[in-house]
């Protein structure tokens, strides 16, 4: 009951901007599933098909009343690599993962089934963009790759699937791709390939069912500079390519009246990188554009410098970017109508709760949700069952996913600064970086916040508790 009462009532310790209050809705020690009797559960774990040490919580979607959560199979004895949980608030502490959409989908060693599914989208009708990377067991000495990659597209209204895709060798490869994350353009789908040796954005076409890839090594790869962090005491140190990706709203040109354009910004960056970089869809459409293989000559924008690595981003409606600062412990926030130096802040900073804040999703209550987890350990080891390793942490925006169309804003992004040619005078990393960090992550005491809800005396006290805790481990993590 206290530790119930703890976990709802958690507020993180550095509520640096008031207005966006992240707490703590859902926590888990390790990963276990609703399992149909207790001897299916006894002769998983006896057979090693489930190691509770091994399945990680990585990516997360909401849609009616659900989380949508995927389980990469990085190691072995992930019994189900996608499931769901109730988004309802109130539904406890470590609930258990319900495969999806069955068991049998979920099955190793059967390339019709699912898997390694790194992260899903759905859109507003209800349909399941899966992404599955077809290969396992990334993270042991001998990874599988009996299975292409594959986007399965799943119609929820009717529980069945539409399509798959199979990505050919040329655009996915069976031995060096690694499909990471999706953002979906009514008819397009565009997925960050985060290969070491073929980076780049996979567009699939849901129309001409096609798919291509476009390359661009000066953005989509990792700088070396920038592949060595710290998250808490865990060193991370890979040139890790192009990973997060979030889509922008449509953009509205007004210099002479106002003309809409269908063009998106596509926002992304390499894990090992501290630059967000932006392309556009209509180049990202183009086939043409993945040139044999080559690099796409043209321009991408270098929108700016950020104070960390990030993993998972995504983008409101509205054109506000939410995304996670690895070495930082934080949530970052950033509105694309003002400028990427000035405009960036940070709204949660804490050691315990925010650590590898691995993916985004926002519902349609206008809550923004994070799942963070301990993923900067287990590249190491196993997890340590005995702590807590998975959070999924909520705010209240007011705001909706990008996938909602919103007519109502005249969304006009602000013109970009810099751009990034994919020649050899163009360096990833700028020559200053005290002008274009932003001002508000130098702030590194964490300051007390209560939070804006009602709630009793006693409920006062248990959060100012809470947040004691946490931050006598932020000083004991900061000195
Ligand atoms: C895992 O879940 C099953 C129910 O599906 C339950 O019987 C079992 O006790 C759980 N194991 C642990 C360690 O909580
Ligand atoms: C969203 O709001 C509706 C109506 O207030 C409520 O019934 C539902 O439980 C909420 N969903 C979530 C995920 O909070
Ligand atoms: C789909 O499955 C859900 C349970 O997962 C069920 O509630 C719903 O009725 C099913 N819909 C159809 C059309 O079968
Ligand atoms: C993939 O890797 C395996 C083992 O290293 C090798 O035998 C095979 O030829 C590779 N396939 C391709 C298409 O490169
Ligand atoms: C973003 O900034 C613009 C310009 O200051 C402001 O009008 C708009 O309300 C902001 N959007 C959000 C969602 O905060």
């Amino acid at each position: 009951m206290w530790k119930l009462a703890l976990l709802v009532l958690a507020q993180l310790s550095s509520a640096i901007n008031a207005e966006v209050q992240f707490r703590v809705i859902k926590q888990w020690k390790f990963v276990n599933y609703t399992w149909g009797s207790n001897e299916a559960y006894r002769s998983a774990l006896e057979s090693g098909i489930y190691v509770p040490q091994n399945v990680v919580m990585a990516g997360i979607t909401y849609y009616k009343d659900y989380f949508y959560i995927t389980m990469p199979r990085m190691k072995s004895g992930v019994p189900a690599t996608l499931g769901r949980i109730s988004a309802l608030p109130g539904f406890g502490t470590s609930p258990l993962i319900e495969p999806f959409p069955s068991w049998d989908f979920n099955k190793l060693d059967d390339c019709d089934a699912l898997q390694n599914v790194q992260n899903l989208e759905i859109d507003p009708s209800g349909t399941m963009y899966i992404l599955d990377g077809g290969h396992t067991h990334s993270l042991m000495q001998t990874p599988v790759k009996n299975c292409p990659a594959q986007l399965v597209i799943y119609d929820l209204r009717k529980n069945t699937t539409v399509s798959k895709h199979v990505f050919p060798e040329s655009v996915a490869s069976r031995n060096d791709s690694f499909l990471y994350d999706l953002v979906v353009d009514n008819d397009f789908v565009y997925i960050t390939d985060n290969s070491a040796n073929d980076p780049g954005i996979v567009v699939y076409s849901l129309s001409a069912g096609r798919s291509w890839k476009i390359r661009h090594s000066a953005s989509m790869r990792a700088d070396p500079k920038a592949q060595n962090f710290k998250v808490n005491n865990d060193v991370v140190n890979a040139p890790i390519n192009i990973a997060g990706i979030a889509l922008g709203p449509r953009t509205y040109h007004s210099a002479s009246g106002v003309t809409l354009n269908h063009d998106r910004e596509v926002f992304y960056c390499p894990m090992s990188s501290l630059h967000l970089y932006s392309i556009s869809t209509a180049i990202l459409q183009n086939e043409a554009n993945s040139n044999n293989g080559q690099d796409y000559p043209g321009l991408v924008h270098d929108v700016g410098r950020k104070a960390s690595q990030t993993d998972g981003m995504m983008m409101t409606n509205k054109g506000v970017l939410y995304y996670g600062l690895l070495g930082d412990n934080s949530i970052a926030q950033w509105n694309s109508t003002k400028p990427f130096s000035s405009g960036q802040k940070v709204l949660s900073r804490d050691p315990n709760y925010i650590q590898w804040t691995n993916a985004f999703t926002i519902d349609t209550n206008g809550s923004i949700t994070v799942l963070s987890n301990t993923l900067q350990s287990f590249i190491h080891g196993d997890l340590d069952t005995h702590k807590y390793n998975f959070w999924l942490l909520s705010a209240e925006i007011g705001e909706q996913s990008y996938l909602y169309e919103d007519s109502s804003t005249m969304y006009s992004p602000l013109p970009n600064e810099e751009t990034s040619e994919p020649s050899s005078s163009s360096s990833p990393t700028p020559t200053t970086s005290t002008s274009t960090t932003p001002s508000s992550t130098t702030t590194a005491t964490p300051k007390l916040e209560q939070g804006g809800g009602g709630g009793g005396a006693s409920q006062q006290i248990l959060e100012l508790s809470v947040i004691i805790m946490a931050v006598s481990t932020w000083f004991f993590y900061n000195n």
